[in-house]
């Protein structure tokens, strides 16, 4: 197995489940929060290797619909550190030609949190240098449910033949259509499972779990990643000739 990052066979896009911040507080004896604030480094030091190797997009995976049922205090702490996140990397991100977009029930969001990320959306609007696209009250089935309930409407209103559903018209109805589905899903602390995330997107995906916690996760955890799903074999349901 090589162990060199192949420059021209990067993946185009790289989601991540950034999990594991509790344990790492744990282990340290300090309250679950002291864990999310040292997972802010992670993040910077992903977006930061993500532009250094020319990768487009970069999906990650910041709090889940089923993270509103985590209790009060801890969810409040999220969302003032979401803004703390922003208003402390805005500049960086905007000199850095980088793009920030979103998915997820964003109207869930706290009004001042809703508001500095809009902010930070339309300043970074015009970027191109890399996409990272937050994953904020995100939820895979929540993305579907609102695709098909979209798909109802046109058919009810007589605008949509049910004949014509196919997947390039449900696709296009997704929170972000443009979008390329991820090639590597990467997803730290080691737990084997999806938790929602990018239901539809995620049929092809190359899957990476590592056991490093996510405030532990950086550049060269990530190229590793990035090195393992090198030596993939993708088959896409096909037998290679
Ligand atoms: C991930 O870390 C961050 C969010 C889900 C917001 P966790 O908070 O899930 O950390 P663990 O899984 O409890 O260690
Ligand atoms: C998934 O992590 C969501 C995020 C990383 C934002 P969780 O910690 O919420 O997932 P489960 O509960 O272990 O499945
Ligand atoms: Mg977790």
């Amino acid at each position: 197995m090589s162990h060199l990052l192949a420059q021209e066979d990067l993946p185009r896009h790289v989601a991540i489940i950034m999990d594991g911040n509790g344990r790492w507080a744990e282990r340290r004896h300090k309250p679950r929060l002291f864990g999310h604030e040292a997972g802010m480094k992670a993040v910077r030091e992903v977006i930061e290797t993500a532009a250094d190797l020319q990768i487009p997009y970069l999906t990650l995976y910041a709090f889940s619909q089923e993270n509103w049922k985590r209790p009060r205090a801890e969810v409040d702490a999220l969302m003032k550190l979401l803004q703390r996140y922003i208003r402390s990397e805005s500049k960086k991100l905007i000199e850095k030609g980088i793009r920030v977009c979103a998915i997820g029930e964003l109207d869930r969001l706290s009004p001042s949190s809703r508001a500095e990320l809009d902010n930070l959306i339309a300043q970074t609007a015009d970027n191109d240098q890399l996409i990272v696209t937050l994953a904020l009250s995100y939820g895979g089935r929540a993305e579907i449910v609102e695709v098909a309930r979209q798909i109802a409407k046109r058919v009810a209103d007589g605008d949509l033949d049910p004949d014509d559903v196919d997947e390039t018209l449900f696709k296009s109805l997704l929170y972000k259509p443009d979008l390329p589905d991820p090639d590597l899903l990467i997803r730290t602390s080691g737990e084997l499972r999806i938790s929602n995330f990018l239901l539809w997107q995620l049929a092809y995906t190359e899957l990476y779990v590592t056991d490093v916690l996510w405030p532990d996760f950086d550049r060269q955890a990530f190229v590793d990643a990035i090195i393992a799903f090198q030596n993939r074999e993708r088959r896409f349901g096909t037998v290679l000739t």
